[in-house]
């Protein structure tokens, strides 16, 4: 363990060495493109918000990559320590894992949460990128690492400067290189968020996608969120094709945004293992989309429910015909379901994915040439098997893809 430190922290010192020799704004992308992931891969993020997914319910077998989230940045750049971190303590459960099963580990660093004021600086200071670069490492050697992503949600924005999307290229671009530098080289991840403020070119504003394609074994489409509680009236989370017309922010227009910048196998769809709730403003309740809504959480959900609640949900008014909560709809347009809520206490709205239109949407990604799918997140599925077969988003996922 020790010594492979050493060896990879000297790796990294040369790769370092190498680049910042050379001056500013020039080509820093030398030597051979990231090989990629195998064709049909599924990416599978661990994300543990509910608190009670615990790190031995994971079945990885159904996973090409496990990708834990979120590794978070100190001031001076490096990678957040300290047992108390909730990242931390999945990654020690994951690490614990390893000991009974095999299965291939990769660490995601940002997330919403990150911002940009961090990264934003890391990204333009050599010493600081330095700094970030041997922290990561130091996490490969202790977790047994062979992936890292880089979702850092929104460069030029949210705290960040112009210059982010130009100093990002740079650090993705000596991180896959000291990453692959490595006696056993780690596979490299970039996250290309779609969310709401980001949407209308803004994604391509703010990130190279052609640029870091070539440093990226993966990169991650994430066709979720959409649209929530903040558009006020019911929509999709995660529509393949939108429900009004003149409305582009759907997974296939981005998708096809990507795909016109970057090579197809690079890109991974992301779908989410989560639904997003509305409250229904109106009494009587209409019946689907495009209906009036207010703030508010529908359950303590603030505005997320995660599938394995959903399909408990449903399964609850199977067994309880008389005091059914949910009509559920399959949305023929967007290909995603959608169910409404109408009782005593709550009027409100759910749009979710489900088994069938997680393969409709793999099919799509094929249809493309696309790298893979990845599931946002697997805790959120029915991991423990309440409603049926445990995992029955991340199996529709991988089945879909092996088709
Ligand atoms: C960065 O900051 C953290 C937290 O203050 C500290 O533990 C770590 O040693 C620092 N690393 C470097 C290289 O300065
Ligand atoms: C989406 O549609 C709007 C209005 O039709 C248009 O202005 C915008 O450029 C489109 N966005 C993308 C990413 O194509």
């Amino acid at each position: 363990m020790f010594s492979r430190t050493v060896v990879a922290t000297a790796a990294v010192a040369l790769v370092l060495a190498c680049v910042t020799d050379v001056t500013e704004g020039a080509e820093v992308g030398l030597g051979s493109p990231a090989p990629g992931l195998a064709p049909r891969s599924l990416l599978c993020y661990i994300a543990s918000w509910n608190g009670k997914f615990r790190a031995q319910d994971l079945n990885p077998d159904l996973c090409t990559m496990t990708v834990a989230c979120y590794g978070r940045l100190e001031e001076n750049g490096s990678l957040r320590e300290g047992s108390g971190q909730e990242e931390i303590r999945l990654l020690e459960g994951l690490k614990a894992l390893k000991t009974t099963k095999r299965f291939d580990l990769a660490l995601s660093i940002g997330g919403w949460a990150e911002g940009s004021e961090r990264f934003s600086a890391m990204a333009a200071d050599p010493a600081m990128r330095r700094t970030f670069i041997e922290s990561v490492i130091k996490f490969v050697d202790r977790y047994d690492l062979k992936g890292v992503e880089v979702s850092w949600i929104a460069p030029t924005r949210r705290g960040g400067k112009p210059t982010d999307r130009a100093n990002f290229v740079t650090l993705v671009t000596e991180l896959s290189r000291a990453l692959r530098a490595l006696p056993t080289p780690v596979r490299m991840g970039v996250a290309l968020p779609v969310i709401n403020e980001n949407l209308e070119n803004k994604v391509l504003e703010a990130f190279d996608v052609t640029a870091l394609a070539p440093h990226a074994d993966w990169m991650l489409v994430q066709g979720y969120d959409l649209h929530g509680h903040w558009d006020f009236f019911t929509d999709v989370n995660a529509p393949l094709y939108s429900v009004r017309p003149n409305d582009n922010v759907t997974v296939s227009h981005l998708l096809k945004a990507f795909l016109s910048v970057a090579p197809s196998q690079r890109l991974f769809l992301g779908m989410p293992a989560f639904g997003r709730t509305w409250v229904l403003a109106d009494s009587p309740v209409p019946g689907g989309l495009g209906a009036r809504t207010e703030l508010g959480a529908l359950f303590s959900d603030a505005g997320m429910l995660s599938y394995q609640q959903i399909c408990q949900d449903f399964k609850k008014d199977e067994d309880d015909e008389d005091e059914r909560q949910w009509s559920k709809s399959w949305d023929p347009v967007s290909k995603t379901p959608y169910a409404v809520t109408n009782t005593r206490e709550r009027r409100g709205f759910v749009s979710y994915d489900d088994p069938q239109s997680i393969r409709i949407k793999v099919k799509f990604a094929q249809d493309f040439g696309m790298g893979g799918a990845a599931l946002f997140t697997v805790d959120n599925d029915d991991y423990s098997g309440l409603c049926g077969t445990p995992y029955p988003l991340t199996r529709a996922a991988q089945s879909a893809l092996q088709d």
